[in-house]
């Protein structure tokens, strides 16, 4: 008669980002040791892991290594979103509806977004585009949450950029990635200030705002977008390089570091 509902979810952490980034991959490569071949998703899926003993997990720092409670292994769920834009309401619902979310990682591919604009001149760089688009809306949505009038205030959410397949030659090093996305952040936010774009995403239906209102990210004024302005709402930004496939095998010490962190 009744559905058991589970007033208690495990710790969650969202895995967002542009499609071919390597979010499933990085799913697979926890969940069985080893990346599996995937193919571009078009569902969400979630998985139940453990941290590693070995890392260190926030929420243990005040216990004794005696402590028993300390031998056991932290779980948490990791959900995979589809990457591809019209599929991307699924990340979006999730940070509307957080259900015990510790953190984002927000997936790029260094080598896709490294592709020389100075070669080529004004075509630009699609990639690098795209992805700086779809992180703009994302840190838009927290700003948001951050500063909706709530009588409680929403915990924070901490976003992790992954710089992956830094094996690759071509990859741009992880301070590189943050420049160049704080940089074409500012040119969407431009953009975006001036009317000139869609967001695409319905931010006024979901996050019920008054359609006039100015949706500007970060600090106001001419100035440039750094990730550093995402303070100001609570929201920590780091970027960290890794890669999940490559001949030398994975290395993904820093995204359990981070998850350590957060959990
Ligand atoms: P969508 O499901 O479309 O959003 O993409 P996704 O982010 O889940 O990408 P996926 O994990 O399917 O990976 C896309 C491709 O990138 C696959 O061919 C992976 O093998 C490859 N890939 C993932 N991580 C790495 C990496 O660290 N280095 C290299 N060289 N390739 C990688
Ligand atoms: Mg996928």
């Amino acid at each position: 008669i009744y559905r058991s509902t589970t007033s208690t979810t495990l710790p969650t952490f969202l895995l967002v980002g542009p499609s071919g980034s390597g979010k499933t991959s990085l799913l697979t490569l926890f969940e069985r040791g080893q990346p599996a071949t995937t193919r571009t998703s078009q569902t969400p899926l979630t998985v139940e892991l453990s941290l590693p003993l070995t890392t260190p997990a926030a929420s243990s720092q005040y216990r004794s290594a005696a402590d028993p409670s300390t031998q056991f292994h932290k779980k948490f769920l990791l959900a995979d979103t589809p990457g591809h834009g019209k599929l991307r309401h699924h990340a979006f619902d999730t940070i509307i509806k957080p259900q015990n979310l510790k953190g984002i990682i927000f997936m790029v591919d260094a080598a896709d977004i490294s592709t020389s604009t100075s070669t080529t001149g004004a075509a630009g760089n699609e990639a690098l585009r795209q992805t700086a688009e779809y992180l703009h809306d994302l840190l838009l949505l927290l700003q948001k949450r951050a500063n909706t009038k709530t009588s409680r205030a929403p915990p924070d959410i901490p976003v992790l950029i992954a710089a992956n397949k830094l094996d690759l030659f071509t990859a741009l090093p992880a301070p590189l990635v943050k420049s160049a996305l704080e940089t074409e952040i500012t040119n969407v936010r431009n953009s975006r200030g001036k009317g000139l774009l869609d967001s695409g995403i319905g931010m006024d239906d979901i996050a019920g705002g008054a359609g006039e209102e100015r949706e500007w990210l970060g600090e106001g004024g001419e100035g440039k977008f750094t990730f550093g302005q995402m303070e100001e709402s609570n929201v920590q930004v780091s970027v960290v390089g890794w890669n999940v496939v490559g001949a030398e095998g994975p290395d993904v010490q820093g995204w359990w570091a981070w998850v350590g962190e957060n959990l």
